[in-house]
């Protein structure tokens, strides 16, 4: 496995509980408990994916701008989702923001997959693709089980 197929198993993790999510309805456990996880997901996926893969595409200096561009996205998102949780779960604010960032979040990981990748495999070499998967899905076993 590579990093490329490391994240775009996260990607699949991230799209089940958007999806999931946007068929709850009002402030319901079930609402919550996903909500849960998907905060969990898309901030230690991008937290990682800046330290392991982002890090090693802007060491490249023509994968700076690219790097820099997902990471003021991953911002944007975060910054949805605090607003999220000042929001009453059961209000049409609540789900107009939710739409916005799983809108927002599947354009960003689309992009990825592939201006993003097609950039760093002609940047990063396959051995060391190979040594970030591994080093993504140590750190993210980690960061899930804390
Ligand atoms: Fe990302
Ligand atoms: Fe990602």
């Amino acid at each position: 496995m590579d990093i490329y197929e490391r994240l775009i198993e996260d990607h699949g993790k991230q799209r089940g509980l958007a999806g999931g999510l946007a068929k709850t309805e009002g402030d319901s456990a079930e609402r919550r408990r996903l909500f849960d996880a998907f905060k969990l997901e898309v901030e230690s996926h991008a937290a990682l994916e800046e330290q392991v893969f982002y890090a090693e595409l802007m060491s490249h200096a023509e994968g700076q701008e690219q790097a820099r561009h997902s990471i003021i996205e991953h911002d944007e998102a975060s910054t949805l989702i605090e607003e999220l949780l000042e929001l009453d779960m059961a209000s049409s604010g609540w789900l107009n923001k939710f739409n916005k960032l799983h809108h927002e979040l599947e354009h960003h990981v689309e992009e990825e997959e592939k201006d993003v990748f097609r950039l760093a495999r002609k940047l990063i070499s396959d051995k060391r693709a190979r040594e970030m998967a591994e080093e993504f899905d140590r750190l993210k076993k980690e960061a899930m089980a804390a």
